[in-house]
C-alpha cells in the first residue's frame, strides 16, 4: 500500500505559487511586457507604433514568424490565408445541433475542436512548409466560424468570405450582410476593429495563452490547444471581462448612474461585486493597451457621431476610482477590456460577441506560442502541488458509513 505520509517525504522541495504570480513557464521571444512601466513589444516594437502603422494580418506574420513581411510575403500570405477559409460543409451540420441562445463562446472553441475531424492529420511543427499550411488554415477557418456563432444567435444564413475584401473587412461582411440587402462595411469601423485586434494580438503568458501552451506541450494538435484556449478565454475574469464590463456599465446606467454606490461595494470586502475592466495581474501602473484604446473609442464615438450614456459613466467610474485610495494603493487601472466593449457597442456588435472578438484577435498569439512551444521542445506542463487532505484511512463499506 502506498502511504501517503511517505509521499510527502519524498516529494521534495516545492514551490507554491498559486496563480504563477512569479512563475516563469518558459523562454519567450516573441512578446514584451513590463508591467511597471507599462511597455507591450510584439517582437521589439511598440504596441503604439503596430496600432498605429501596422495591419492586423501584418501583425499575425509577425508573431507568428518573427519578422514583419515584405509586401510580397504579405500578399502571398493573404491569398494563402482565403485558399483556406472554406469551411466544410458538414460543420453546419453541428453548428445546427446547437441551441440558438448557446454562448457564442462556447459554439466557438467547439467548432474550433470539430475542425479536428476534417482536418485530422496532426501539423509537424519541424516541417516549415505544413506549419504555415496549418497557420493559414486556422487564420481562415477561425474567421469564418467565429462570425458563424454570431449568426447562429441570430437564425441568419450562414455568409462566406468575399475574396474581394481583405481581412477584416471580412469580418464585418461575415457578420453583418443580409442576403436581401447591399451592405458595405464603414471604412472607419474597420480601421478600428484592425487597430483592436493587434492590441489584442498577444500578451505573453496569460490564461488562455497558458492554456494553448499546456494542452499543446502534450503534443495535441494546434486546433485542439486553440479550441482549450477558448475556452480559457471565455472567463470574466480574463476575455469574458469585456462584457462584463459593458454588463456593468448597463446596470450603473439603469440604476440611475450612480457611480459612487458601485465603486463602494467594489471596495467592500463582503460584497463579492468587483469593478470590471478594472486591475492587471501584470500592470501595476496602467495597461498600454487601455490608452490607445481610450483615444479610439473617443475618435470613434465623435466621427460615428455616436453620443453613447454609457461612456460618460465609464468616464465618471475611471476618474473617481483614478483617485479612491483603495484602487489607487492596489494598483488598480482600467485594462484594455474598459474601453474595448465600448467600442464594439458602437460599431454594432452585440454584447455576448465581445469574447469572441477578443478571441480574433488573440488568435495570432496563440499560434506564435503554440509554435514557439513546440519549436523549442518545451517538456509536458505538469505543476505539482502541496497536498493538503486525509492521511491514510480505512475504507468504509457502503452499509457502515
Ligand atoms: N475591483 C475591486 N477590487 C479589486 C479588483 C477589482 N476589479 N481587482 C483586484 N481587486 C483587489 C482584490 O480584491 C485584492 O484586494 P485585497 O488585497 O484587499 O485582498 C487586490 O485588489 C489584488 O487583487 P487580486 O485578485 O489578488 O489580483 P490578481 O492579479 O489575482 O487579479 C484580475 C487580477 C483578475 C484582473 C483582477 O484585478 C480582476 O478580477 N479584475 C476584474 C476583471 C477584469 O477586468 N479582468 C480582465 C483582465 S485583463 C484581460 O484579461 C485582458
Amino acid at each position: 500500500a502506498i502511504d501517503i505520509n511517505k509521499l510527502r517525504d519524498l516529494s521534495g522541495a516545492i514551490t507554491l505559487d498559486r496563480g504563477y504570480k512569479n512563475s516563469g513557464s518558459c523562454l519567450s521571444e516573441i512578446t514584451f511586457l513590463d508591467g511597471e512601466e507599462g511597455i507591450l513589444r510584439y517582437r521589439g516594437y511598440s504596441i503604439e507604433e503596430l496600432a498605429e502603422k501596422a495591419h492586423f494580418l501584418e501583425v499575425s506574420y509577425l508573431l507568428i514568424f518573427g519578422e514583419l513581411p515584405t509586401a510580397e510575403q504579405l500578399k502571398q500570405y493573404e491569398t494563402d490565408i482565403r485558399k483556406y477559409t472554406l469551411v466544410n460543409e458538414e460543420m453546419k451540420n453541428i453548428i445546427d445541433g446547437f441551441p440558438k441562445t448557446a454562448h457564442p463562446m462556447g459554439v466557438l472553441s467547439a467548432l474550433t475542436s470539430a475542425l479536428t475531424a476534417f482536418n485530422p492529420k496532426a501539423v509537424n511543427p519541424d516541417n516549415p512548409k505544413e506549419l504555415y499550411e496549418s497557420v493559414c488554415k486556422i487564420m481562415g477557418k477561425f474567421l469564418v466560424i467565429a462570425t458563424w456563432t454570431y449568426r447562429k444567435t441570430m437564425g441568419y444564413p450562414l455568409n462566406y468570405y468575399d475574396n474581394t475584401k481583405g481581412y477584416v473587412e471580412n469580418f464585418m461582411n461575415l457578420m453583418f450582410h443580409l442576403p436581401t440587402e447591399p451592405y458595405t462595411a464603414n471604412p472607419i469601423i474597420v480601421d478600428a476593429l484592425d487597430k483592436l485586434f493587434i492590441l489584442h494580438a498577444d500578451h505573453e503568458q496569460n490564461c488562455s495563452t497558458s492554456t494553448v501552451r499546456m494542452v499543446g506541450s502534450s503534443h495535441a494538435g494546434l486546433f485542439a490547444s486553440i479550441s482549450a484556449g477558448a475556452s480559457a478565454l471565455w472567463g470574466p475574469l480574463h476575455g469574458g471581462a469585456n462584457q462584463a464590463v459593458l454588463e456593468m456599465l448597463e446596470e450603473i446606467h439603469a440604476n440611475g448612474g450612480d457611480t459612487d454606490k458601485y465603486l463602494a461595494k467594489a471596495k467592500d470586502k463582503e460584497d463579492p461585486f468587483r469593478l470590471m475592466g478594472f486591475g492587471h495581474r501584470v500592470y501595476k501602473n496602467f495597461d498600454p493597451r487601455a490608452k490607445i484604446i481610450k483615444k479610439a473609442a473617443d475618435e470613434v464615438l465623435n466621427t460615428l457621431g455616436v453620443d453613447d450614456p454609457i461612456l460618460e459613466i465609464a468616464k465618471k467610474l475611471e476618474a473617481a476610482a483614478l483617485v479612491d485610495e483603495y484602487f489607487v494603493s492596489r494598483k488598480l487601472y482600467p485594462n484594455v477590456d474598459f474601453y474595448s466593449g465600448i467600442i464594439y457597442r458602437a460599431l454594432g456588435i452585440p454584447t455576448d460577441m465581445f469574447t469572441v472578438m477578443f478571441a480574433i484577435g488573440r488568435l495570432p498569439g496563440w499560434i506564435a506560442q503554440w509554435k514557439e512551444m513546440r519549436i523549442n521542445k518545451e517538456p509536458i506542463g505538469r505543476p505539482r502541488q502541496i497536498y493538503t487532505g486525509h492521511t491514510l484511512r480505512g475504507f468504509v463499506p457502503v452499509d457502515k458509513r
